[in-house]
Order: structure tokens, then C-alpha cells, then sequence
């Protein structure tokens, strides 16, 4: 299989990763796997105490990964900064941690996320409002199409952080696209991973309509290249 960077695949990332050597680059992971059973599941959002809810489509193939997952992603990323660190059993990384405080204290979910950062040997804090249907820039505001979307906005304080000029980022769980979204709007090459074909397409669309809506910001910052 031969890889191309700005792409997103609708494959399982064990069927990826062994392919990215070929690229040549260096790889940073900003991942988010899926931790525990229940965000696929649909109608799963409902049971919290908001009266509101959407409907997400289930998603079908959601295993959390396990060691050999792991040892991929080490393998064949420079570096990486991965969510959820505090859910899985694996061998030890390092003490870096990024802790995104969703600052949602009237929620009965999760009050933040936890990644590895393997780019740090501290513990880092990024606060950013993120319940239900509240996001801290409403100007801005996200329309949400996954389960577990992340804010565009904690993509891009991490790549602003912990990114290099060159660097190629890899998403082996895409999601939303919110990532992508981030690294198109920073200037990073990409490439991404995500099994699930509804969502795949969905975010297929949001990162085309991200690149329509940002057109003139895109081009000014790249010096005039057009970005496809
Ligand atoms: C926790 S969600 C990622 C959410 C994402 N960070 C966002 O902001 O939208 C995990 C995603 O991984 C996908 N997935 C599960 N197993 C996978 C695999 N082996 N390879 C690629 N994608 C997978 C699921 O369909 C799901 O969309």
C-alpha cells in the first residue's frame, strides 16, 4: 500500500502504520483511541442530565487497542501525545501529561481528558469550555457530528506547543476531523486513519467545508499556495 500525505483513509490504522516509514518524514501522533464502550453506542449521550441530546450514529468497530497498537504507533512516530493514557494498561511511556480541563463542572461526564505527551516531562493544563451544546468560542461555535469530537481549538494549542515546522502529524483515529481541521489551518501535513465509513464521510465534508470557509485566511498564511 502507498501512502499519500493530506489523506484521509477509511482503513484501520494497524493496516496503515507499517506503511508510513515509506514517507520518509518525521511523524508526530496527536491521537485519541477509543477508551471505553458507550460513546459508539447510540442513544448513549442520553442517559447524561441534559434534556437535550443528539443522536449519533453508532459506530460499529470500536476496540480499544491494545500493547501491539502501541508499540506500532512508537515504532514509526518521532513523538506522540495520546488521549485517554489515563484508560489504558500499557507498558510505561513517560511523565509528560496535557491535561484539557473542559471546564464543565455542571456536567456529569468526565470534568477534563488526560493525554502522554511525550514532548514534555510536565504536566501542562489547557482550559477550554466544552458541554453539550456550550463551547467556549461561539463565535466560532462547532457543529458536532461524533460522539467524541474534540475542539478544533485543543488541536491547534497542541500543535502551536509541541509541533515543528515539517513535521508530518498523524491522527490514527480520526473522528470528527477536528485535527485535520488544525493542522490545515497551522500548516502541518497530515495523514489519517478512521474505520467507520459514516463518519469517515462525514468528516470528509466538515474538512471540505472547513478549507471553503477558511479559503482566504488558508491562502494569506501560506503565501499565496492554494490549498486542496
Ligand atoms: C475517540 S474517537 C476519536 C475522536 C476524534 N479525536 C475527534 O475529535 O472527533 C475514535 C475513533 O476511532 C475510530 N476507530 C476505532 N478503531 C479504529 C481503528 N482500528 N483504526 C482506525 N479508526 C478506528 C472510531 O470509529 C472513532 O471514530
Amino acid at each position: 500500500m502507498k501512502l499519500k500525505i493530506n489523506t484521509i483513509y477509511n482503513i484501520d490504522c494497524m493496516k496503515g502504520m507499517p506503511f508510513i516509514p515509506e514517507l520518509n518524514r518525521e511523524v508526530l501522533a496527536i491521537v485519541d483511541p477509543p477508551f471505553f464502550s458507550g460513546p459508539n453506542k447510540k442513544n448513549y449521550y442520553k442517559g447524561g442530565n441534559s434534556k437535550k441530546y443528539i443522536d449519533y450514529s453508532s459506530i460499529e468497530k470500536w476496540e480499544v487497542p491494545k500493547q501491539n497498537y502501541f508499540n506500532e504507533l512508537l515504532k514509526v512516530s518521532a513523538n506522540q501525545i495520546i488521549w485517554g493514557i489515563n484508560y489504558f494498561h500499557i507498558k510505561y511511556i513517560g511523565p509528560g501529561r496535557i491535561i484539557w480541563d473542559k471546564k464543565n463542572s455542571t456536567s456529569s461526564f468526565s470534568d477534563a481528558e488526560i493525554a502522554f505527551c511525550g514532548l514534555e516531562n510536565h504536566v501542562r493544563i489547557f482550559r477550554y469550555l466544552w458541554n453539550g451544546f456550550l463551547q467556549e468560542n461561539l463565535k466560532e461555535k462547532e457543529i458536532k457530528i461524533h460522539p467524541t469530537q474534540k475542539p478544533i481549538a485543543l488541536y491547534k494549542w497542541c500543535l502551536q506547543k509541541y509541533a515543528r515546522p515539517g513535521q508530518l502529524i498523524l491522527d490514527t483515529h480520526m473522528g470528527s476531523g477536528s485535527l485535520i481541521c488544525a493542522c490545515i489551518e497551522e500548516g502541518y501535513d497530515y495523514i489519517a486513519f478512521e474505520t467507520d465509513k459514516y463518519y469517515y464521510q462525514e468528516a470528509d465534508k466538515r474538512i471540505q467545508e472547513f478549507k471553503k470557509r477558511h479559503k482566504r485566511e488558508l491562502f494569506k498564511k501560506s503565501g499565496g499556495k492554494i490549498i486542496k
